[in-house]
């Protein structure tokens, strides 16, 4: 990381800021609206987390090959490797680990609306807004869980904060934004006998989880929704 400048709610170190995850921030890249760029974020700047995720980080800081950025981009390409075009409108592509001026980042698409600004979390549009169809939301996430379970994708990390929302015709489509869950947990811990059926339950579990916590938020207005933590 290069050296801390004061950052504001829109602005780190003069770069556009996209959102912030829980672990690092997502920026525009000056150089192409396209792209965006993830920065690891120092230990003082990310959010409060459970035991778990703090080992995670401890892991990362202390191997790189276990920093986010990096676990990401494999996760991604092992993914794309497997599946070629099928990531394509699931999965947002990461490009690789760029070296800038404010550190070393992860070079990804950015999930772009219409008029080219990124799209939102499913986290903010459930929590800060605008409000979108409950029914809609939980058909996408209906569509994400076929899709992982048609091809046996072991993606679990199913919180609202790890996808974006797309108009996809009349309906809504989740992207997701972040598939190290893929591989984050099994690389400390390998399930010897992790076996399909497993998986799928999983996933299926994840993903009712999601659509109860839309229902949720959904159920009252944005202001009294507050504001739990985004795993
Ligand atoms: N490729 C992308 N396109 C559009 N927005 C993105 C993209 N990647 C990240 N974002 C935005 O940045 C936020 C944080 O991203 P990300 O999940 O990668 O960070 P993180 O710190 O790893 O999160 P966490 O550790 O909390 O899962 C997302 O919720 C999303 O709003
Ligand atoms: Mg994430």
């Amino acid at each position: 990381m290069g050296p801390h400048i004061r950052s504001d709610e829109n602005d780190w170190h003069g770069l556009e800021i996209v959102s912030r995850g829980a672990n690092r921030l997502c920026a525009r890249d000056p150089q192409d609206p396209a792209h965006c760029l993830k920065f690891e974020l120092p230990p003082g700047e990310r959010t409060q987390v459970g035991l778990r995720q703090r080992m995670r980080r401890w892991l990362g800081r202390h191997v790189p090959r276990f920093g986010e950025n990096r676990t990401e981009l494999r996760a991604y390409r092992r993914l794309r490797a497997r599946l070629a075009e099928r990531t394509d409108g699931y999965l947002a592509a990461c490009h690789g680990l760029v070296a800038t001026r404010h550190g070393t980042a992860l070079r990804c698409d950015c999930v772009l609306l219409a008029d080219g600004s990124p799209a939102r979390s499913l986290y903010r549009h459930l929590f800060e807004g605008p409000r979108l169809p409950a029914a809609k939301l939980c058909a996408a996430v209906d569509a994400f869980e076929a899709w992982l379970l048609e091809n046996g994708i072991p993606l679990f990390d199913l919180n609202a904060g790890n996808f974006v929302v797309v108009p996809r015709g009349d309906a809504l489509a989740l992207v997701c934004i972040d598939a190290k869950s893929v591989l984050s947990g099994k690389e400390i811990l390998p399930f010897s006998r992790w076996s399909r059926r497993l998986m799928q339950r999983k996933i299926q579990r994840r993903a009712q989880r999601l659509r109860q916590r839309i229902a949720d938020a959904s159920a009252g207005p944005v202001e009294l929704a507050g504001r739990p933590p985004s795993h």
